[in-house]
């Protein structure tokens, strides 16, 4: 029996000693700067490793051109981190940090790259040896950061060997930024500033508020307390319940009220956390559209003077600046930001062009219309700001009737906008819809959560580089960053925001920061797997980035048939917005994948009438038009699809007839194929498909496969 024992104790021996080889030839099992998001500016290797001591030292070595406070912060930073590091002496430390103005080891170590200046703060150096580690930088900032990507490599302090080496980091850009949507789903205080754990993590350093929309009004304003009383609160909690029942707002004390705000103290608390974790919080107030919920508190706001009737509020009402501006000096008051974002985007107007206040002001004012009338509000707003020694952020709508002089622009309907304005000398943000909105889906619709629409993979959001073809260096001056934008309308809870945040963030953090060549996809969903294995492990709710399905499969190949290369004849012409390739679209061959933005699938807003001419009267027995419903976008299936087949053009005959029993009211992505199948012959196909009776409802086709 000792005998057999034995055997199986040498063989385990044995097999650990092979293992522990494998490892060594491999070399990854101590983990060094490469798997630091974002990349590191420059990173080398070096032999050895560093065992670092349970409870490991630090110490803080910063000059007078340091605030004491600032250095105190940091040093109850880290000893509360997941590192638990512990304040020492210098002599004993085993992790040195020297901060000075000044610090000439660090300004040496930067001195083959070339670095804006304003990006100093957030430089530093660190060196881990055999016998310690030792961070320069010039700024609290800087030590911050090296001691992320000490976080990164130690997993928290939970792995105490080190593989030595030298980093050297700053960022590319001033502004990385994360934008959370608290109007649509109110969020805690907690989970911000759990956020801004995560966003010190990866060095992002803006988080933009989105403090008011029709959702809810989220910030105390002492000089209008309806808009918390009643603005913050709604009977519904889920976006389509609310919708369904009209999108109203309900008093504080309604037991069923959902909603709520912060209080003053509370956006005190999350500036002192964000400070600590050099995270700017750029406040959000929406003016003049999306502003349902503050007219519906100050109806004489709107318009009309009535509640429920406007978007946007009446910039023909002298009382509407009047507000605005306490609104805005309360903010300012509270938020120290170097920027306010004033919204500006999607405000309809419509109300502008008959109300008499509106009409009096644009003739005084001899505004040439309401966009005009849009960017005469944007000016003054932004000259009060201005004068209070702020600076604006607005969406690219506000370029629209004429740009205020010193605003700043956030491009999201694309990056055309951005570019222009930064062409035009103003400062932008690039946020572009197509790679920076994370509301969208990212894999396939089937198994993610209730969303918005749309698929913006990792890869996808990955793939952004503001640098693009047309922009300048000049331009690039004016490019302050990037930004996620994480909108909420389906994102009701917490952990849901944070599977659509992670590891989405990851990805603007390393666009933000990393040089473009450094990037590479492959190696960074690599770290981006290790760095959400420490998510889970800190707790947050993350995607399964390692079992991701990936894009729709009859997208990937280019499908052989019939009609493939055919042309086709349009009785109704396709929607600018959405032409996908034009004419040859729909026998291209080319299925579209999960998200009807990706210039496969052609657009509708009317019945399609199309006709396939195959060239040649052949024998058919299959006829197949695929159609996506996306009911968050207002993408519908057809009511009814008819097929008819002709041989010479002239007389069709009708072989079939399908119609949808899909329910509408289904809010998740679906496609479905309208088909005919049998044997018939034909040259000319027709192809009839009626446009949902919702109103404003769109059609979306990628092909007309024939076999
Ligand atoms: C926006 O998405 N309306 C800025
Ligand atoms: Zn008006």
């Amino acid at each position: 029996m000792n005998l057999v024992k034995n055997i199986y104790r040498t063989f385990l021996l044995l097999l650990a000693v092979v293992q522990f080889s494998a490892d060594l030839s491999a070399n990854v099992a101590v983990p060094g700067p490469e798997v630091i998001i974002p990349v590191p500016m420059d990173a080398v290797r070096l032999d050895g490793t560093l065992v670092l001591p349970e409870n490991a030292s630090f110490c803080i070595n910063a000059d007078s051109s340091v605030d004491a406070d600032d250095v105190q912060a940091l040093a109850a930073y880290i000893e509360d981190s997941p590192l638990g590091f512990l304040q020492t002496g210098q002599r004993k430390a085993d992790v040195k940090i020297n901060i000075a103005k000044g610090n000439k080891s660090l300004k040496r170590a930067l001195k083959p790259f070339s670095i804006i200046p304003d990006r100093l703060d957030e430089a530093y150096s660190l060196e881990v040896s055999g016998t310690g580690i030792t961070i320069d930088a010039m700024a609290p900032a800087g030590a911050l950061y090296a001691i992320q990507g000490l976080m990164q490599m130690t997993r928290d302090a939970t792995l105490m060997e080190l593989q030595c080496c030298r980093i050297v980091d700053a960022p590319r850009f001033a502004y990385r930024g994360l934008m959370v949507d608290v109007s649509r789903h109110f969020r805690s205080v907690d989970f911000l500033k759990r956020q801004m754990d995560a966003m010190a993590l990866y060095k992002l350093n803006r988080m933009h508020l989105h403090l008011t929309d029709a959702a809810g009004w989220r910030i105390e304003i002492e000089a209008y307390p309806r808009l918390t009383e009643f603005g913050a609160w709604r009977p519904q909690r889920k976006w389509m319940d609310w919708a369904a029942e009209g999108s109203m707002y309900c008093e504080r004390e309604t037991p069923s009220a959902y909603g709520g705000y912060y209080t003053k103290d509370d956006i005190r608390d999350l500036l002192e956390y964000a400070m600590v974790r050099n995270i700017e919080i750029i406040p959000e107030i929406e003016m003049p559209g999306h502003s349902e919920e503050l007219i519906a508190s100050y109806p004489q706001l709107g318009c009309s003077g009535e509640p429920y009737m406007h978007g946007d509020v009446c910039p023909g009402n002298e009382e509407t600046f009047t507000f605005l501006e306490t609104v805005l000096s309360e903010v300012m008051d509270l938020f120290p930001s170097e920027y306010i974002h004033i919204g500006g985007d999607e405000a309809g107007k419509g109300a502008w062009h008959t109300c008499p206040k509106c009409q009096r002001r644009m003739e005084e004012e001899g505004l040439g219309g309401v966009d005009e009338l849009q960017s005469y509000l944007i000016h003054r707003i932004e000259e009060f700001v201005n004068s209070k020694g702020r600076k604006i952020i607005g969406w690219d709508e506000i370029m629209e009737g004429g740009l205020a002089p010193n605003a700043t622009v956030m491009s999201w309907r694309g990056s055309e906008q951005g570019i222009a304005a930064a062409k035009s000398g103003h400062d932008v943000i690039m946020t572009p819809g197509a790679y920076c909105y994370i509301d969208y889906n990212q894999d396939a619709p089937f198994k993610e959560p209730l969303s918005i629409g749309g698929y913006t993979p990792l890869s996808k959001v990955y793939s952004y580089e503001p640098m693009e073809s047309g922009v300048t260096d000049e331009d690039m001056k004016h490019m302050l960053g990037v930004q996620a934008n994480l909108w909420s309308e389906y994102v009701t809870e917490d952990s849901h925001a944070e599977y659509m945040y992670y590891p989405r963030a990851l990805a603007v953090a390393e666009i933000g920061w990393s040089r473009p060549g450094q990037k590479d996809y492959d190696a960074f969903r690599e770290r981006a797997l290790d760095a959400l294995d420490q998510l889970q492990a800190r707790g947050y709710n993350t995607f399964d980035l390692r079992n991701e399905y990936g894009e729709r499969q009859a997208s990937l190949n280019a499908e052989e048939h019939l009609a493939r290369g055919a042309k086709v004849i349009y009785a109704n012409a396709w929607h600018p917005k959405y032409p996908a390739a034009g004419e040859s679209t729909l026998t291209d061959g080319l299925l579209g994948g999960w998200t009807y933005g990706d210039r496969r699938w052609q657009g509708f807003l009317t019945d399609i009438d199309v006709t396939v001419d195959l060239g040649k009267i052949q024998p058919v027995r299959y006829i197949g038009a695929t159609f996506m419903q996306s009911p968050g976008s207002w993408v519908y299936f057809p009511e009814q699809v008819r097929i008819s087949v002709s041989s010479d053009g002239n007389a069709y005959r009708e072989i079939a007839v399908v119609n949808n029993e899909f329910p509408y009211r289904d809010p998740e992505i679906a496609f479905m194929p309208f088909a005919y199948a049998g044997e018939t012959e034909a040259r000319y196909i027709r192809l009839e498909a009626d446009v949902h009776t919702r109103p404003g409802s769109w059609l979306f086709l990628d092909e007309i496969v024939v076999h």
